[in-house]
This record gives C-alpha cells, structure tokens and sequence, in this order.
C-alpha cells in the first residue's frame, strides 16, 4: 500500500515528522512516506514516537495474530533466542519439526502430506510455483511450450519475479515483464473462462496449476466464490493440475478456521493439492511456507529442487508453535468468526451514509463506501486513534489480531461511525 501521499510532515508530531525525514533520507521510495513511526505497543495498542495511542485494526497486515507482546509468543521467542537462533538446513531444530506437524493437523492433511517453510507469503508462491512446474513436466504435453500456471484476476501472490508473474495489478507487474512463460490470468468467478483456459491444452500447452486465494485480500477482501472453487477443483481433477490455494492472508485462523479453504461458504468443501501461508503463521516474526497435499505432491520436491538459507529459522518455527498453540488454547477462532460478525453488522447498522455493505469472514473484512475516499477514510481513523487500511479506492480493510476484544469491536465501529461522508476521492 502507498501509506500516505496524502499525509504532509506538518500534520505529525514533532518526534514523527524528524524521523520521517530522516527515513526518506535513507530509505528507497517503495512504500511512500509511513504514516508514523511506531515505538511500542500491547494487545490492540500500539504507540508512535510522539506518545499518540491507536487501537490496531490492521495488525500489521493480518500478521500480528496474538496482538503485540503476547506472553506465550514472547516466552517462546526469548527461550528459543536463548537456546539457538539459527543453525542453517544442514541442522534441523525441534521447533521446526513441532511447527510442520501442527499445520499437517491443523490443514487436515492427508497422510503423507509435507511442509516446505520459507520466510515470507511471496516465497511460499515461488515454492508452489517450483512444485506446479515440477508437476506440469509430467504431463503430456506435445505443445512444445511450457505448462501454464492459471491465476486469478485480482489476485495478489508477491512481488518477487515469480509470484508477480500470478500477480493481476498490472500497474506492478507489467513493467517488470516478460516474467515467467506459461503464467496466465482468467477471470475470477468466470467458470467458463477457467474450462475454456483447460480447453485450450493441444494449442498452449496443458495446465500445471491453478492457483488462487479464497478470499483476495489485497483486491479488497473479495471471495471468489464457492461455485467457481468447487468448479476449479473439479477442472483441475479431470485434467490432472493442481489446485493450489494461496492462504498467506486468509490462514492460520483470520477466516474463523485454520484455514479458509476449510469453510464451506467459502471453497465448498474442496480439499486442495497444495497451500501456501505466511503472514499470521508465525504471530510477527517473517515466515512462510507450502504444505503439499498427500504423498505424491509432496515427494515432487527433491534435495536441491528448491532451499533457503532461513527456511524453517528456529526462532520462527517456535514463535509459529506458539500461535498456534495460543489460537487453540484462547478459543480464537471462535473469536474470529464472532468477533468478525460483530464487526460486519456494527459497520452495517452504525448509521454512516459513507458504508454501503461490510463483507468478509472473520477477522478478514472489508467496508465498502460509497465513494472512491478510502485514504482520506483510513487517515480519518488514524487521527481518530484507529488503524485501518485503504486497501482499494472504494473499501477500507480490517484484519485486527484475533485476540481482539468485544470492547474493541465497538470502540473501533463507534470511531468508524463518524467519518464524515465527503471526504476528498484518492
Ligand atoms: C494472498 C497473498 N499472497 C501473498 C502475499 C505476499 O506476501 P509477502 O508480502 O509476505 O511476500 C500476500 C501479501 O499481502 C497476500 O495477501
């Protein structure tokens, strides 16, 4: 996201402005200018340089899934820190083992299935898209062209050059192409654009993979639609591709279960070749990675097929045994889906002629408005005490930690209620 074009250094604190300078001095211009700088924070609070308080409805992009300064994931991170901080992929490490486990479990994954981590939601893709590749050079394939891997319209999988190949803005990734050959985009929702992309074999060569996100977050939490999912699962079966479901923002409990892929109203009911995750996994500390669903998914991957210097990172793997053991041991799942509700229908009956419709699951949610205002929206809540995110023109997103609290909820919606409705459009 473009933090904040629309912020000048003369609305911030004087500690905020001087260090924003200073961070413009040294820092390539991807991100824009930060909205703060942030200094500290616990639970649902965070604090920048200049003392203000805001209540964090983004969480760090759906990352921060425990809040900030969980006892259990500060435990688990300073104990394995006093333990060994990395060792490298000669040396496995338990926590690495534990963690591969649980999400084995926890995905409901078949016997035989294996986890590959890596360190971010962009590289999970790249492994997924090294696991479809290995499994499109199996296929018939009498083209002479690469086998294809089939993304979504709208969809967002990274930017390193691989994932951004899967990646549909094309105002970023067009002036990084050619990216990589065989990668193609049919339209979300679109059955028929999906069966014709299948179609089209004998002349482009056979399909890979599909890969899709459940719910595009970055579009502006978007469900592609049970129908079509069910009809990709059924497509890629009849054609021997793999249905990879990219759960980097949707997983590890945003949606209300472990995964998105695991709620009927969202996928009906599929089961998926391979997911990939990172974000929440690990409750703040980067990581990431690809469970391969079943045995002969997960053996396409061979010694030097695929490797990280960080992958699997101890310290990494014992923060993601916490979150995951502290999701189970809070019940916030449960709290995702009923504190996500909460939200939806407090946005929806709160009375802003601004909000035309909330959607989403969970804690992975979406105001749309009813004009194109959504930074002026978003820096609205930010000088109000609350952080949500322009995520598109015409809808701020929502992904607080899941420990979020009922008291939260109204705080958020009762601040929300009150962004004026003529805004300035981005
Ligand atoms: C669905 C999805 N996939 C992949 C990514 C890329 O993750 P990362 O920024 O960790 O590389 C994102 C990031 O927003 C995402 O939402």
């Amino acid at each position: 996201m473009a933090q904040s074009d629309d912020t000048t250094l003369e609305q911030l604190g004087p500690k905020d402005a001087a260090l924003l300078q200073q961070y413009s001095d040294v820092h390539m211009n991807v991100f824009g200018t930060p909205l703060r700088v942030m200094d500290h924070a616990q639970g649902t609070r965070i604090w920048d340089v200049d003392g203000n308080e805001y209540l964090d409805f983004l969480g760090g992009i759906a990352v921060n899934s425990l809040g900030y300064g969980h006892p259990a994931w500060i435990k688990a991170l300073t104990e394995q820190a006093n333990k060994v901080a990395h060792t490298s992929n000669y040396f496995a490490t338990v926590p690495q083992i534990t963690l591969a486990s649980k999400l084995i479990e926890k995905a409901g994954a078949p016997e035989g299935s294996l986890v590959y981590f890596g360190n971010s939601g962009a590289e999970a893709n790249e492994a997924a898209m090294k696991l479809a590749k290995l499994h499109g050079n199996t296929l018939p394939n009498n083209t002479g062209k690469p086998a294809r891997i089939i993304a979504l319209t709208h969809a967002f999988h990274g930017r390193t050059l691989g994932a951004l190949s899967i990646t549909w803005k094309p105002v970023i990734r067009e002036q990084f192409e050619p990216l990589v050959p065989g990668a193609q985009f049919v339209e979300a929702g679109n059955v028929q654009a999906l069966q014709d992309a299948f179609d089209a074999s004998d002349e482009q060569g056979p399909v890979a993979a599909v890969i899709m996100e459940l719910i595009q977050g970055e579009a502006g939490v978007l469900p592609v639609g049970a129908e079509f999912v069910k009809a990709a699962r059924q497509l890629c079966t009849e054609h021997g591709a793999l249905l990879i479901i990219d759960e980097v923002q949707t997983g590890i409990g945003r949606t209300g279960k472990w995964f998105a892929f695991q709620r009927e109203d969202l996928s009906g009911g599929i089961i998926p070749d391979a997911v990939t995750f990172a974000k929440g996994v690990a409750g703040g500390f980067p990581m990431g990675g690809l469970i391969a669903f079943g045995k002969r998914n997960s053996s396409l991957f061979t010694p030097g097929s695929h490797g990280s210097t960080f992958a699997g990172n101890p310290l990494g793997c014992a923060c993601g045994v916490a979150t995951i053991d502290t999701i189970e041991s809070e019940g916030l799942l449960a709290n995702a889906e009923e504190r996500g509700k909460q939200l939806r229908d407090g946005l929806a009956s709160c009375g802003n002629p601004l909000f035309t419709q909330s959607r989403g699951r969970g804690l992975l949610n979406a105001v749309v408005l009813a004009h194109p205002c959504a930074h002026a929206a978003a820096n609205w809540a930010l000088e109000h005490g609350l952080i949500v995110n322009p995520v598109a023109p015409h809808a701020l997103r929502m992904a607080p930690p899941l420990v979020v609290s009922e008291s939260d909820v109204d705080e958020a919606v009762s601040i929300l209620a009150k962004v004026p409705s003529d805004l300035p459009d981005d």
